[in-house]
């Protein structure tokens, strides 16, 4: 299968480091241009521009922002406009947790997992899709973690509210696929990209857990999304498909 992403201008958010980059780095040497979004990763932003730019012959832009601000999002837009002149496709691969109980929050510490899992979904749909309507052309895929379809008494906050987003995207996809634009979830497993907050034995002792023995290597989720924003899945939408090693089996 060719999956061929010449010429389109595809921006991921949260792509400095770890998943993001992997899938900015996979979808570069498919031909897309790309529009590399980070908040506070400057360096490792640049570092991955680099590394892009290095290996592949197309375009790069930086471009940082909070996600959960809709003006910040407004502003990427405008930048981007002038750059590339508009953006093909979205993978919303940021995003915000905090490992506890609910009972260790204090009220003012979850709006923020709410405003980036949640409203930093609508903040980009509102702001870039009109233009994929306008065009009849665009796809936007959205990351989440399985704990958003099984729930998960440690991610509480951020499983809710990508749980809120799932519904979001089927709802979208049911508005705009007149429009020939798709919206799609992708939902993972644990990922070990080598910065989790969980060492070695704990890694060893969650990874048994998994049907296939092992955790996700960023190489293993990749290939999803470059499937999602090729050409390959024109008629798929308002889905959810979890990569994740099999440890949830979702019907
Ligand atoms: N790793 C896993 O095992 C796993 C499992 C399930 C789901 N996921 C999901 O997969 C995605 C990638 O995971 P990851 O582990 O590579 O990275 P991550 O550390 O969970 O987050 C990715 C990026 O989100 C950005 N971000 C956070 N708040 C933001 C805001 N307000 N506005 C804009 N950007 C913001 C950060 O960018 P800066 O660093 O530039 O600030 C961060 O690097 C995340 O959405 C994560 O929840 C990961």
């Amino acid at each position: 299968m060719d999956i061929d992403l010449k010429g389109k201008n595809v921006l991921i958010t949260g792509a400095a480091k770890g998943i993001g980059r992997g899938m900015a780095l996979a979808a570069a040497g498919e031909g897309a241009n790309i529009a590399l979004h980070y908040l506070g990763s400057e360096e490792a932003a640049a570092r991955t521009a680099n590394e892009i730019k290095e290996a592949y012959s197309v375009e790069v832009h930086l471009v940082k922002g909070d996600l959960a601000k809709i003006e910040d999002v407004t502003k990427i837009k405008d930048e981007l406009d002038h750059r590339l002149g508009g953006i093909d496709c979205i993978v919303n691969n940021a995003g915000f947790s905090q490992m506890k109980s609910f009972f260790q929050y204090k009220p003012e510490e979850w709006k923020q997992e709410v405003d980036v899992c949640f409203y930093g979904v609508l903040n980009l749909v509102h702001t870039f899709m009109p233009e994929m309507i306008d065009k009849r052309k665009g796809k936007f895929v959205n990351i989440v973690g399985d704990s958003a379809r099984t729930g998960d008494k440690h991610l509480i906050i951020s499983a809710a509210a990508r749980n809120g987003s799932i519904s979001f995207l089927k709802s979208l996809a049911q508005e705009v696929g007149k429009s020939n634009v798709q919206c799609n979830t992708v939902s993972f497993g644990l990922i070990n990209h080598g910065s989790l907050d969980f060492n070695e034995a704990a890694l060893e002792k969650i990874a048994k857990q998994y049907p296939l023995k092992r955790l996700g290597k960023v190489e293993d989720v990749t290939g999803i999304i470059l499937f999602l924003l090729s050409n390959h899945a024109d008629w798929i939408t308002g889905q959810v498909i979890s990569v994740n090693g099999g440890h949830s089996m979702l019907g």
